[in-house]
């Protein structure tokens, strides 16, 4: 039966006829959702939240790297809606999950999400259909979980409908790679599965790289996550070394990027954030400690990177002692709340994690961000909600000390050089030396004022 039902939806996907779906509307979901749309395939997005669904069936984007006249174009040519009744799910021909696989406080998968969209999928679940797991997890998900949830109901999959994994490489405001033009790797349960998803994902991402088996797809994903949080945690440790040996790490990797082979930079920072670094490799950690293998490498860029915020607030500390100041009664402005720069997406940030340490210190905070109006107090764990700053030469000039966390670019950093009484600089985002800005893993500057008989070892 298999081959009739994979001869009847190759041919829907190639002519463009196929009725495709996708589960979880965010930073991965709408994007994907409206490259479908824009291949020709009358796509339907499917999620919980009222708000989304309201937005996407208004023609609004809610995501900065969807342009909402694209959403608008495509929902007027009826390409594109989105709905929160999975009764749809009868009517789709493919589906595509993109829900959230965050860590349980343990670090332990959370799978309920996953769970959650699978059962509404079973309840629907007809022969000939494509499914495809997206949402990052940890190897064997699709086989061990997903498949027995889908064929619980009696259908075979690689026999009555076809079920595959494909990670998402989306980098969220990255101006050159999208999720049109990002290489796509597919491993499905079986060859039929992975030359259905691969011939989905073809008419609307430009390379598809099929790989054996869903396990192989998903462990992809995790040594790409886990190279780049691997990489950051060894840079990060490199970055304390240069602080405590009094060299600029920053002009370190830059020297080194000269190398036209066998390097790639990796920059220091506050620590890690996101939906992604900091989470996935512990998926594959977990699954690893449950087959009998320590994964070192993992736990120990954990621990150094989970470490950077407490060493950004003792560089703070630092710098006010300078000034002759403590950070209990001090205003500390943080400039930059989301996890990186130019998006406005704060989960995980350790911008979070540097202001309550400095709230249980004693400081007074507050914080300054384009992309990011408002904070409300369970993001922080401060007590109470707060609001961005407005990037004024009076409000950078009030604050004891500028912390600056994220590097948006659209922030003029000469004008919080020239206001601020002083700096701590994770990011490399002023140039130069200057006496009143500390910067992660650079030589401090002299002194403001001088300690007798101190002045060379604190310089
Ligand atoms: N954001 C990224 O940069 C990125 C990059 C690569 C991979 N990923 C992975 O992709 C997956 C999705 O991440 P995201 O950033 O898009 O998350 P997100 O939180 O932005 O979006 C997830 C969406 O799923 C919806 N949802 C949750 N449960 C649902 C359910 N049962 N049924 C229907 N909708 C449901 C939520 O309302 C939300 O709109 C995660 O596994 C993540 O690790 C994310």
């Amino acid at each position: 039966m298999s081959d009739e039902y994979y001869q009847m939806l190759r041919g829907k996907l190639d002519a463009r006829a196929a009725r495709v779906g996708v589960i979880g509307l965010g930073y991965v979901g709408l994007p994907l959702a409206v490259e479908f749309a824009r291949a020709g395939f009358v796509t339907t997005g499917i999620d919980l939240d009222a708000r989304k669904i309201d937005a996407v069936n208004q023609g609004t984007s809610y995501i900065p790297d969807v342009p909402t006249s694209e959403v608008a174009r495509l929902v007027a040519d009826r390409k594109l809606r989105a709905t929160n009744d999975f009764s749809c799910v009868a009517e789709l021909d493919t589906i595509n999950i993109c829900v959230p696989t965050p860590l349980r406080k343990t670090k332990d998968p959370d799978m309920s999400y996953i769970v959650s969209a699978v059962e509404q999928i079973a309840n629907y679940l007809h022969r000939g259909m494509l499914i495809v797991l997206e949402s990052t997890t940890y190897p064997g998900t699709t086989e061990e979980l997903v498949q027995p949830m889908l064929e619980a109901g009696g259908l075979k999959a690689g026999v009555d409908f076809f079920l595959a994994f494909s990670p998402e490489r989306v980098d969220p405001g990255n101006p050159t790679f999208n999720t049109h033009n990002v290489p796509k790797v597919v491993g499905g349960l079986g060859r039929e599965s992975t030359e259905l998803a691969a011939a989905l994902y073809g008419a609307a991402i430009e390379t598809i790289v099929p790989v054996s088996s869903p396990q192989a797809a998903e462990m992809v994903k995790l040594l790409e996550n886990t190279f780049r949080m691997v990489n950051i945690g060894l840079v990060n440790e490199i970055a304390l070394m240069c602080d405590r040996l009094g060299i600029d790490v920053w002009e370190v990797v830059k020297a080194a990027a000269t190398k036209p082979f066998g390097f790639m930079p990796f920059y220091p920072g506050p620590g890690l954030g996101g939906h992604c670094i900091p989470i996935d490799p512990f998926y594959l950690s977990w699954k690893a400690k449950q087959n009998g293998f320590d994964p070192r490498f993992i736990e120990l860029a954990g621990q150094i990177n989970g470490a950077m915020p407490h060493f950004v607030v003792d560089k703070i500390g630092d710098a006010l002692n300078r000034h002759q100041k403590s950070i209990n009664g001090s205003t500390i402005l943080i400039l930059g709340l989301a996890y990186k720069r130019d998006i406005d997406d704060m989960r995980e940030s350790p911008s979070l994690d540097v202001m309550a340490l400095l709230h249980q210190k004693g400081a007074t905070i507050r914080y300054a961000d384009p992309y990011v109006p408002t904070l409300a107090a369970r993001a922080w764990h401060g007590g109470f909600d707060m609001q961005t700053e407005p990037l004024t030469p009076q409000a950078i000039a009030a604050a004891d000390c500028v912390a600056i966390l994220t590097e948006h670019r659209t922030v003029d950093y000469g004008m919080v050089l020239n206001s601020a009484k002083l700096v701590v600089d994770t990011r490399n985002a002023i140039a130069g030396s200057h006496a009143h800005v500390l910067k992660l893993g650079a030589p401090a500057p002299a002194l403001p004022v001088a300690i007798p008989g101190c002045e060379k070892a604190m310089a």
